[in-house]
């Protein structure tokens, strides 16, 4: 089995070689966030026409560097959804191409599983069953992981995504796009407590959350004022603070409700050193033990496709393998139903 694999949901173009036997052979990334910066977020028009330049130069340079011509590959795998409908649509149709052209299959992935089963890909990995806290720009769920394909939801945000929240707030203290790097940079010079946030829901007695009101508390905050350097990273440490706090609480309470000792934590939130530490701090007390991704597979990458498809294939739960060249891409895709469709 070797898998080349494709991700193309919103503003990084990644491919990846994954061997049944040897593993991931390599894997290279280029992100459009220069691109978008200007606009302040992801301009999906932009965002398709990029990855319809960068991604074939992409994917040659890296079967060159892999020392692996086409004709060694047995399966292509993309990202099927959830994105952006026109990014999705280049990785699909140059998976689709590909595969069509050497005859081997072409496999749909799930971002979020892919996310989700990325940390299997360090040692130590996680055993079968976890709890899955997914903390991206879009999403930020909770999930207990039974198996490939046996994902069951117990509570995500009922509004704006973890990363979002960093994004939005970013952009309210005046940091660049992508603003969740950014924010945890200043926060580090920065001492939380001085300004006073809500970590709404952290006492809300169910496993859910929600960022949009830290938001609104940002901007107050912000409002007709204008903050010194020192204010501003005192700000976003605060904001820094209040995101992990919930994001922790509501993971120790996910591994108790789920009577599980193991937490995998997925998603470019994950990226984050102030909830890693967090994390890392309060695991010891419930027993627990957190496993993340390799720090570069944290964010979108191909590598999370090929190695989710690989995983699908072993356990012979393929969902969306198509040799007939037809296909579609699903902007809006529920992980739960995908153990329905394998
Ligand atoms: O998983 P990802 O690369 O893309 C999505 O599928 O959304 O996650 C991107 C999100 C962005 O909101 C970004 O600001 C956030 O992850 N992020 C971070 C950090 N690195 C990336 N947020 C906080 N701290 C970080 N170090
Ligand atoms: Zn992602």
């Amino acid at each position: 089995m070797r898998i080349l694999g494709i991700e193309t949901s919103c503003d990084e173009t990644g491919v990846a070689l994954y061997d049944g036997r040897h593993g991931l052979l390599g894997h290279a990334l280029y992100s459009q966030a220069r691109l978008h910066a200007e606009y302040g977020g992801v301009v999906p028009e932009l965002a398709s026409r990029d990855h319809v330049r960068r991604l074939l130069p992409l994917t040659r340079g890296l079967l060159e560097q892999s020392g692996c011509p086409l004709e060694q590959l047995t399966a292509v795998a993309y990202t099927e959804g959830p994105g952006l409908a026109g990014a999705l649509l280049v990785g699909a149709a140059t998976a689709h191409g590909l595969a069509s052209a050497l005859g081997i299959p072409a496999l749909g992935v799930h971002h979020l599983e892919a996310h989700l089963l990325s940390p299997l890909l360090s040692r130590p990995a996680p055993a079968f069953p976890f709890v899955a806290l997914l903390v991206s720009g879009g999403h930020t769920q909770l999930m207990r992981v039974a198996g490939v394909g046996e994902y069951e939801l117990l509570g995500e945000t009922l509004d704006d995504a973890a990363g979002e929240a960093f994004d939005k707030t970013a952009k309210l203290l005046g940091l660049g796009y992508p603003g969740g790097p950014a924010l945890a940079r200043l926060a580090a010079s920065g001492t939380p407590g001085r300004f006073s946030l809500p970590r709404p829901m952290i006492a809300s007695g169910n496993l859910d959350f929600s960022f949009s009101g830290l938001k609104t508390a940002v901007l107050t905050a912000v409002k007709g004022r204008a903050l010194g350097e020192a204010a501003r990273a005192d700000l976003a440490a605060e904001i820094q603070a209040a995101i992990v706090e919930v994001l922790a609480a509501k993971a120790f309470a996910a591994l108790a409700h789920a009577g599980l000792g193991q937490l995998v934590v997925a998603g470019g939130v994950g990226a984050n050193l102030a909830l890693r530490a967090r994390l890392a701090a309060g695991a010891p007390r419930c027993g627990a033990r957190v496993f993340y991704p390799e720090l570069e597979f944290c964010t979108d990458n191909g590598a999370m496709i090929a190695f989710a498809a690989a995983l699908r294939l072993e356990s012979r739960a393929t969902n969306h393998e198509s040799r007939s060249g037809a296909f579609t891409v699903r902007p809006r895709w529920n992980l739960e139903t995908v153990a329905a469709q394998a």
